[in-house]
């Protein structure tokens, strides 16, 4: 997704804002420039590809000295990727500069209008339409072209917004995309994400939906959607710059999988009280309104979608509440039976996905109770939502998701738990195995890291496939989904997921020699159920992997190859099978040469639809 950075202050803003671009990488895009502002001219540079690449123009094109400026990281939705089409957008005057993040959902009538106008485009871009109506409208006074131009857009975007006129200053807007101000001495900054301004400062400005600010060198206000000034609270950030960057590792990805029993520890020890009592932050869903929900949905996309699953098994078995797990992408667009007995379990590591946040929107207008479980604290899905959990996962920083869906998992396991308990679902004892099990889960996913080398050793034998399917029941079919998606999202390698039981309902046809099945029979009550589905793949010429429990009656022998990690409550296997998938995913991906934490067409936040 597109990313925004802004500086104002003493330093050069050129290397300040192309270390901020360097930081907001991992988003994802395809072109990036930067606007810097200098005796009352603005210079823009922009270049299609690497962050590198727009450096070394910049090297040669750039010989100024400016200390206020805007860049961007462009992730095309409107217009090819190119010099042209990267942001900054500047307008037909000379006098703004743009960058934006998001839509213009009415640009193509607001073009069509400033072209009858005699105002002609230089790109194909929404944002440039911005830029032109900040320069129609302005009247010198910044507030007042920014509120009437803001009338007359529509859309999800985020600004920043450079004057020629202004040299003393930066605006920026917030319109349901993200957007946070970095507070520094005698300095401030604008950035999409805090990744970015980290290196300079950890205290921010998170504005909300319809806010927008002016950035001085040392002040910032900030309006509200009238245009009043309103006060906002300074969050500190309690995690530093080494936390975002890759720490020896050669991939975030890899680095990610390896904090993930730190990251679990510290979602869960903090919500653990006396007697195993599970404290919930800022939660408000009492006994009465638990009772009174007759289904639950699990709305989200993707791998937290996945997360959903898992969610689905186990709020169901311990609360005996209906759950349905719903894409968020699906849910919106069709007339779900949702009132205020409706609870919407909204799962996402951003907060900000379009789809989710959309599901999240059409889910409260019927009337239903959201409680979301976000990673990024702030966002905006858990500013929308009636009680938030979060996971403390710190900074995901690679596409691929793997601590955000662990400390997910955790999170839906808590909350499970604390429901059950309250509505007096689950004997104590059950209760008390579970949150042993929960407790255990940091040490064993260690076990299993240590794991590494063997499944390193079996990735170098399957760094050709062409095709995978990944199978298991209940349970261990939520993770197959999981593990099919890790491994052709990272390595390009075509993979399916199914439910064991729905191989013989068509799939099975397309085993033939060699063919690559991996059985996930970590259930120890579908284990030999699961063995058939092998014997049978197997038997049709499959080469069969499976991922078993050092608990399992008879450890794989009708497989191929076979993983064999420890075992716990059945509930919380997902949590431990899940990681030697991620592995494999991941080595597999690394022995292809794939760029694994930017994998090709893929976005970390998938802030538009
Ligand atoms: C896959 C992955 C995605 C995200 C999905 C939802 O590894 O990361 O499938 O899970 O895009 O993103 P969030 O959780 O930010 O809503």
């Amino acid at each position: 997704m597109c990313g925004i950075v802004g500086y104002i202050g003493s330093q050069d803003v050129a290397p300040v804002l192309l270390n901020g671009l360097e930081k907001l990488e991992y988003r994802g895009y395809d072109s990036a420039g930067i606007s810097a502002l200098e005796n009352g001219e603005i210079t823009t540079i922009k270049s299609k590809g690497k962050i590198s690449d727009l450096r070394k123009k910049v090297k040669f094109e750039y010989e100024g000295h400016a200390e206020i400026g805007i860049g961007h990281t462009r992730w095309a939705t409107h217009g090819k990727p190119s010099d042209v089409n990267s942001h900054p957008h500047m307008s037909y005057d000379g006098k703004f500069s743009v960058v934006h993040n998001g839509i213009i959902e009415n640009f193509v009538t607001l073009k069509q209008d400033l072209k009858n106008e005699g105002i002609s485009f230089a790109s194909d871009t929404d944002t440039e339409v911005v830029a032109h109506l900040l320069a129609k409208y302005y009247n010198g006074d910044m507030k007042q072209t920014i509120l009437k131009v803001l009338s007359k857009i529509e859309g999800a975007y985020s600004l920043g917004i450079l004057c020629a006129d202004k040299p003393e200053e930066i605006w920026a807007v917030r319109n349901a995309s993200p957007l946070i101000i970095g507070l520094g001495a005698d300095e401030n900054f604008l950035a999409s994400d805090i990744t970015a301004v980290l290196k300079y400062t950890k205290n921010i400005y998170q504005l909300n939906d319809g806010e927008f600010a002016c950035l001085k060198k040392n002040s910032v206000q900030v309006f509200n959607p009238a245009g009043e000034p309103i006060e906002k609270e300074v969050v500190a950030i309690t995690w530093n710059v080494e936390a975002a960057e890759k720490g020896g590792y050669e991939h975030f990805m890899l680095k990610e999988i390896m904090e993930e029993p730190e990251a679990i520890r510290k979602t869960v020890s903090p919500r653990l009280g006396e007697n195993n009592e599970i404290i919930l932050d800022d939660f408000t869903l009492t006994k009465e309104k638990l009772e009174s929900f007759k289904k639950i949905y699990i709305l989200a996309c993707g791998s937290a979608w996945h997360v959903g699953m898992v969610g689905k098994y186990v709020i169901e078995e311990l609360t005996r509440i209906p759950v349905e797990c719903d894409l968020a992408s699906e849910f919106r667009y069709r007339n779900p039976v949702v009132d205020e007995n409706t609870l919407a379990i909204v799962i996402s590591q951003s907060g900000e996905t379009a789809d989710t946040l959309a599901a999240l929107r059409e889910a409260k207008s019927r009337g239903a109770r959201v409680l979301s479980i976000v990673n990024v604290v702030g966002s905006t899905i858990a500013n929308e939502s009636d009680d938030v959990i979060y996971t403390w996962a710190g900074p995901e920083i690679a596409v691929a998701t793997t601590k955000a869906y662990s400390t997910q998992l955790t999170i839906i396991y808590l909350f499970a738990l604390y429901a059950a308990k309250l509505m007096d679902k689950i004997a104590p004892e059950e209760y008390d195995a579970i949150i042993a099990a929960i407790q255990k889960l940091p040490e064993q996913i260690e076990q299993i890291l240590q794991m590494k080398d063997e499944i390193k050793a079996l990735a170098s034998r399957y760094a050709f496939l062409e095709h995978a399917y990944f199978i298991g029941r209940n349970l261990d079919y939520a993770v197959a989904l999981e593990a099919s998606l890790k491994l052709k999202e990272i390595s390009y390698i075509h993979s399916e997921a199914y439910a064991a039981g729905e191989l013989k309902h068509g799939t099975i046809s397309l085993i033939e020699d060699d063919t690559f099945v991996c059985a996930l029979c970590c259930c120890e009550r579908l284990y030999d159920k699961t063995m058939n589905s092998i014997k049978e793949v197997a038997a049709r010429g499959a080469e069969t992997l499976a991922v078993l429990t050092d608990n399992s009656p008879n450890p794989g022998e009708e497989c191929d190859f076979k993983l064999v990690i420890p075992s716990t409550h059945e509930l919380v296997m997902p949590s431990l099978e899940v990681i030697p998938m991620q592995l494999l995913g991941y080595y597999i991906a690394l022995a292809r040469r794939c760029d694994i934490d930017k994998p090709r067409n893929l976005a970390k936040s998938v802030t538009v639809e």
